[in-house]
């Protein structure tokens, strides 16, 4: 990027290399009400960022450079965004409630939208109270949730996070990758007569899915009849086609649209078991939360704009300070997958170097996203954080109330992640006493970079826009960094190989072309190692 407003924050940067937050603090004791913002339930503390508010100025700047305000109104208005599949990018739509229509391709795609959530809201209800049985009259007491990548991570991340929400006693089973193990596990414990299994697949062509499908389609059919089997099916797909040739009944099947990405999807369909676990209620007010966000991420102005001031801090420490890795550690165990989550919604949308006017950007783009929950991190790898050789910036996310009733053990769990993020920020400051100047062993650096996300409460409502506003971090950095955020053409390369290499597993005699890791790894697999290698 050779705009004159990236230069100007380079030479900013230099000018922030010797400032010590410590100082920072020093300077501005209000520097905490300076540098945070409440929205929607949420409190984001950027205090400890290395910023001040001319930094914040000069990445507003690129911000307006990069055309941002007219790249959201295009998100919202369903604009092809998504540039190299010539497709709108209506995540947004699906959490709308309003009836104003959206017409895509001469279709009012709100209409569809509100559709497909009425016969979901008619189906778990049928479901949770008994008005939809299996074959052999029984009610329903189990539902596997299949899918992967986005079609599972939604629904198995936010079904963990709300699990206090739930409103039914049916047991939800997510199954997702094709190590038989999960499934056997599963099915070893479930009744045919008494399970539904949702098959989730946007393209219903997933190897991995499908797999998993015929085995349990297999497993419904020895124990109800091949007939009778279908019925315990339901499909989610954006290929009601292809669902209704594997066998699933037209009227269980709950379609989603190509303006629909996957990892943008839990608001649809694909968040049927969501739906089944909470309630039309509950799922619907997570529904809102996220259109909470969208309002906000919509209209506030850029510096009191929650995803807009993550992504532009984002990308002042990912392509201005060089920190390659972005670490997600809530406080917070319902939140426990939710660095899964944001791994696919980051690396999956931002993972990219071709540039939206062909060839490639010259800068960085998305960092690698892991993270954990705290205070576990603590006893892991959060020795790193603090002596490592690399800044590793840090969202910490912590409720002001949890769930438990002990209040004891919630109180130092606060206690815990703040403490934390002060010492990243501070270190252990030379005049600390007993501290020993030469005995480097114990010097914590502290200026490490974090971010801390207050909510009220882990409710259907705060998560919905919490995931909303990180979804819409994740769009105006693809903007600024000049890349499609919506496609995945990454990821076709192994679905293809996986093609080509599975016959050789059965016959490894005929390996000849492939390379010789792959030929020699094949053998071995095969027990074949005492085989020469052709
Ligand atoms: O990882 C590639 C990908 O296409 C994801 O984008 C998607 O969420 C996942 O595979 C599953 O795809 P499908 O929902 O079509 O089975």
């Amino acid at each position: 990027m050779s705009t004159t407003v990236w230069s100007d924050l380079q030479a900013h940067h230099k000018t922030m290399v010797e400032v010590h937050l410590r100082e920072l603090f020093k300077e501005d004791p209000n520097r905490f009400l300076n540098f945070s913002l409440t929205a929607k339930g949420i409190l984001l503390d950027y205090s400890k960022q290395r910023i001040t508010q001319q930094t914040l100025e000069k990445l507003c700047k690129l911000a307006d450079s990069c055309y941002l305000s007219k790249y959201i109104e295009d998100l919202f208005t369903g604009k092809k965004v998504n540039f190299s599949e010539q497709r709108a990018v209506l995540h947004t739509a699906l959490r709308d409630p309003s009836s104003t229509p959206l017409f895509i391709d001469g279709q009012d795609v709100k209409s569809e939208i509100h559709k497909v959530q009425d016969h979901m809201i008619e189906a778990i209800d049928a479901i949770r109270n008994g008005g939809w049985r299996g074959a052999t009259g029984k009610q329903i007491t189990d539902i596997i949730s299949l899918g992967i990548g986005g079609s599972d991570l939604g629904p198995s991340m936010v079904c963990q996070a709300l699990d206090e929400y739930k409103t039914t006693d049916i047991k939800l089973h997510f199954v997702s990758n094709v190590d038989g193990k999960t499934l056997a596990s599963v099915l070893k414990k479930l009744d045919p007569k008494t399970t539904l299994c949702i098959v989730n697949s946007k393209t219903f062509t997933t190897p991995e899915t499908l797999q998993n499908a015929k085995a349990i389609k297999m497993w419904f059919s020895l124990s109800l009849g091949e007939k009778e089997a279908s019925g315990h099916l339901i499909g989610v797909t954006a290929n009601p086609t292809e669902a209704e040739q594997f066998g699933i009944l037209k009227q269980n099947i709950f379609e989603f649209w190509d303006f629909v990405g996957g990892r943008y999807s839990v608001w649809s369909a694909v968040g049927l078991p969501i739906a089944l676990l909470l309630g039309g209620d509950h799922f619907k007010d997570f529904l809102a939360g996220a259109n909470a966000m969208d309002e906000h991420f919509r209209f506030a102005p850029f510096l009191s704009n929650m995803p807009v001031l993550m992504a532009l801090l984002g990308i002042w420490n990912i392509n201005f300070w060089d920190c390659r890795t972005h670490a997600i550690i809530a406080y917070d165990d319902g939140l426990r997958q939710f660095p899964d989550y944001l791994q696919q919604l980051e690396m999956e949308s931002n993972g990219k170097k071709a540039a939206k006017e062909n060839g490639f950007v010259d800068h960085a783009t998305a960092p690698i996203i892991w993270g954990g929950v705290g205070c576990n991190g603590q006893h892991a790898y959060m020795q790193l954080l603090h002596q490592g050789t690399q800044i590793v910036p840090v969202d910490f996310l912590i409720a002001a109330v949890g769930h438990s009733g002990f209040e004891e053990h919630h109180r130092l769990l606060m206690a815990s992640c703040l403490s934390q993020s002060k010492a990243l920020m501070e270190g252990n400051q030379p005049e600390m006493s007993g501290f020993d100047p030469l005995n480097d062993a114990k010097q914590c650096f502290g200026n490490r970079p974090s971010n801390t996300l207050v909510y009220s409460k882990l409710t259907p409502r705060i998560l919905g826009s919490l995931i909303a506003l990180y979804e819409h971090k994740v769009f105006v950095q693809g903007v600024i960094w000049g890349i499609n955020s919506f496609d995945q053409w990454g990821v076709e390369l192994g679905k293809k190989l996986v093609k080509e290499i599975l016959p050789y597993l059965k016959d490894p005699t005929q390996t000849s072309s492939l390379d010789s890791s792959t030929k020699g790894l094949i053998c071995y697999l095969n027990g074949k190692e005492s085989i020469k290698i052709p």
